[in-house]
C-alpha cells in the first residue's frame, strides 16, 4: 500500500485510554511494549515520560513534523464534523461531549508531535508498514499492542490481517487488539475466523474493557504465545 500523505488523516489517543482498552497494568507497563500503528498518539511520548520502554511503528513515520503537524491542522474539522454526524454512535460519559473529545485528541497528538523528532532519533518512533518484516529479533518485545487498526478495516481482507498478526507474534511474546468490531461497531465474520484460526497454536483470550467509547467497542483480544 503506498502512502500519501494525503490519504493519511491522523487522529491519536492518550496513554490513559491505552492503559484502559489494553488493560495495561503497572506490571505490564514495566515490560518492553511495541505498539503497531501507534499514529500520532500520545501513548509512547508519555510512557517515555513516565519511565516505560515503548517502540511505535506506522507507516506514517515516513514523514516529517512539518508535514504531520500540517496534516492534522487540515483534517481536523473534516474529522470533527464527521463525529458530530456519527455522534449516536458513541458513549458521552467519560467524554462528555464534542468540544472536550477535539481538546483531548488535540492535547494528545501535539503531546506527539513535541516528541516526535526526538523519539525518531532515540528509535521509538519507526517507520514501518505490517505485514513487512520487521528488523528486530523474534520476541524483542513482551507486549505488542494495536488500537483501532487490527481487525476494525476488515476491507484490508483476511489475508492481510494474518500476515500482520503473524509478524506481531513474530516479535512478541503476547499481543493485544483492541476493538473487536468493524467501523461500524459490528463483529464481523473475519475478525471470528482470525480468533479460530489462533486458537489452534495459541493461548486466546477475549477480555471485556472498562472503556467503551466507541458503542460495542468494549472487548480486547489476547493473544500469547
Ligand atoms: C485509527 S489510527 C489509530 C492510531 C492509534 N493507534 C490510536 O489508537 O490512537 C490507525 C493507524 O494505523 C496506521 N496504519 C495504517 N496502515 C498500517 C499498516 N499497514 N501497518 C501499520 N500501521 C498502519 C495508520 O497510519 C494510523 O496511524
Amino acid at each position: 500500500m503506498a502512502f500519501k500523505l494525503n490519504s493519511v488523516v491522523p487522529w491519536g489517543r492518550n496513554i490513559d485510554e491505552y492503559k484502559m482498552m489494553f488493560i495495561l497494568n503497572d506490571d505490564d507497563m514495566k515490560k518492553k511494549i511495541a505498539g503497531f500503528g501507534d499514529g500520532p498518539a500520545a501513548f509512547n511520548s508519555e510512557a517515555k515520560k513516565a519511565g516505560c520502554s515503548v517502540t511505535s511503528f506506522d507507516p506514517i513515520y515516513q514523514f516529517s513534523r512539518e508535514q504531520l503537524q500540517a496534516r492534522i491542522e487540515e483534517v481536523r474539522v473534516t474529522v470533527m464534523q464527521q463525529m458530530a454526524d456519527n455522534k449516536d454512535n458513541y458513549i458521552w460519559i467519560n467524554i462528555k461531549n464534542l468540544d472536550e473529545l477535539e481538546n483531548i485528541r488535540m492535547t494528545a497528538m501535539n503531546k506527539f508531535l513535541d516528541d516526535y523528532d526526538l523519539g525518531k532519533a532515540e528509535g521509538r518512533y519507526i517507520y514501518h508498514e505490517l505485514p513487512n518484516r520487521l528488523d528486530f529479533e523474534d520476541n524483542s518485545f513482551d507486549i505488542g499492542l494495536s488500537s483501532h487498526f487490527l481487525l476494525m478495516y476488515t476491507a484490508l481482507g483476511y489475508e492481510f490481517h494474518i500476515n500482520a498478526i503473524d509478524e506481531m507474534l513474530r516479535v512478541c511474546r503476547e499481543i493485544r487488539i483492541f476493538p473487536l468490531c468493524d467501523l461500524d461497531s459490528n463483529d464481523s465474520e473475519m475478525i471470528t475466523s482470525v480468533i479460530a484460526h489462533y486458537k489452534e497454536k495459541y493461548n486466546v483470550e477475549i477480555k471485556n474493557t472498562e472503556y467503551e467509547f466507541q458503542k460495542g467497542a468494549n472487548r480486547v483480544l489476547v493473544i500469547r504465545k
